[in-house]
């Protein structure tokens, strides 16, 4: 086989890089390790920044988001006995959207169809050769096969292979935290998604739809979910999210999914080899505190996207040559960020760290300077910034 650009990985980043590309007149394969069915159904991210909104809007991948997303003003700030909330559309003039990555993916999934994009599914042994002209070999029930390219993009998010044929140099950071993670057949008990410090650790309450509600806990690292029977989890989200505070209840309801998330940090530069990009996932991977990742990886493609048309359409190297500094510039604010929430917003066993997050969880709260930096780094900033 051969194709323009080779797409390893069909998550957000690789089908929506595909829609781009076929936009801009580039033809690209996609070859991915998991079932279609399994991609979208991967319960992931719940939130998208206002440009990610823009972008799919006006690349006709809109109509359901606005639909059925539910755009937010801004955030819930709380602590023991206090509850703020941080309004990014006053502050700075831009919103985000509740609209699950399994319906992102969806979407994206159905306009590739339409479009006749080939996704090849459930394939094995993926592996990269030669960057300077490069292919990819990979397995389709044992049947060995070769998808030559002139450009390979690794969208094969932190666990895939791409990221190793691309050296360079790697920065992570590791937290001695996990997220317990659990979807509930229950009405949101919040208008808009709480963001919660607590002695005990750190707890979201998020939402999907009108019906279901998507909550998180802190937990240590290396905990098994056998230790969390549904009545635990309950309490522990009703005590850290003030159930009773003010007369506000969190409601309990079936839990439908439950998992325990590692987080960490890792950004590898430069994201590009010869004529292997890396986009997404692949390249950069920061903790969910501050509803960053998927966002991220939209951004990236939409930068590589017009860079790979150039490259490929026109002869025109420049934009794929910027590619790496720009998108990295992003990756690096997005990255600071969630730290930034993470370290925030976690209990660690000091009792100094609880003194200075609270210090910090009120400034932010109570100072127009602190809360609009929070809300211009949430609601995100423009592509390309
Ligand atoms: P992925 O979605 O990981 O896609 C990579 C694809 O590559 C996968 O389908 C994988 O199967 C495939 N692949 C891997 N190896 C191979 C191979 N060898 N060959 C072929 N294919 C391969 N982000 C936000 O912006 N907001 C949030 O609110 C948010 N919340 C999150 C909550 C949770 C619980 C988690 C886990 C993540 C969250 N994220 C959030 C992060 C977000 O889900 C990811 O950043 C996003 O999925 C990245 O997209 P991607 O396409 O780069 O990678
Ligand atoms: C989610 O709804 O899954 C979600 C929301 C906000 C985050 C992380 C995850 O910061």
């Amino acid at each position: 086989m051969r194709t323009q650009v080779a797409i390893i990985g069909a998550g957000p980043a690789g089908l929506l890089l595909s829609h781009l590309l076929a936009a801009g007149g580039v033809e690209s394969v996609v070859v991915e390790t998991r079932t279609r069915e399994y991609v979208e159904s991967r319960i992931r991210a719940g939130i998208l920044e206002h440009s990610t909104v823009e972008l799919l809007r006006s690349v006709g991948l809109g109509d359901r988001l606005t639909r059925e997303g539910d755009q937010h003003r801004g955030v819930y700030l709380q602590w023991p006995g206090e509850r703020h909330h941080v309004d990014f559309q006053d502050l700075v003039g831009r919103s985000v959207w509740v609209y699950g990555q399994t319906e992102v993916q969806k979407d994206l999934g159905r306009a590739r169809d339409a479009a006749g994009q080939q996704v090849i599914y459930d394939v094995r042994d993926t592996a990269v050769h030669d960057p300077a002209d490069p292919y990819v070999t990979f397995t389709v029930d044992g049947a060995p096969h070769r998808l030559d390219a002139d450009v390979v993009v690794g969208c094969d998010g932190s666990f895939g292979p791409t990221r190793e044929s691309v050296p360079g140099t790697t920065w992570q950071r590791t937290y001695d935290y996990s997220w317990l993670g659990v979807l509930a057949t229950v009405p949101p008990s919040t208008d808009e998604l709480i963001y919660a410090w607590h002695p005990d650790g750190f707890a979201l309450n998020s939402m999907r739809s009108p019906t279901v509600t998507r909550l998180y806990l802190q937990v240590p690292s290396g905990t098994d979910i056998a230790e969390w029977p549904d009545d635990r989890i309950w309490d522990a989200l009703s005590r850290r999210l003030g159930h009773g505070q003010d007369g506000w209840k969190l409601a309990r309801g079936p839990i439908t999914d439950k998992s325990v998330l590692p987080m960490r940090s890792l950004v590898q530069a430069p994201m590009r080899r010869d004529r292997v990009f890396l986009a997404g996932d692949a390249a950069h991977i920061v903790p969910p505190t501050g509803a960053k990742g998927l966002n991220l990886a939209v951004a990236d493609v939409a930068l590589l996207a017009p860079a790979l048309v150039s490259l490929l359409r026109e002869k025109d190297p420049r934009l794929a040559d910027e590619y790496s500094d720009r998108a990295l510039r992003r990756v690096w604010r997005c990255t600071h960020f969630s730290w930034w929430m993470t370290t925030m917003l976690h209990a660690t066993d000091d009792p100094f760290d609880h003194q200075l997050q609270l210090s910090q969880l009120r400034w932010v709260a109570s100072s127009e300077a602190g809360a609009r930096g929070l809300a211009e780094n949430y609601a995100g900033l423009p592509i390309g910034f």
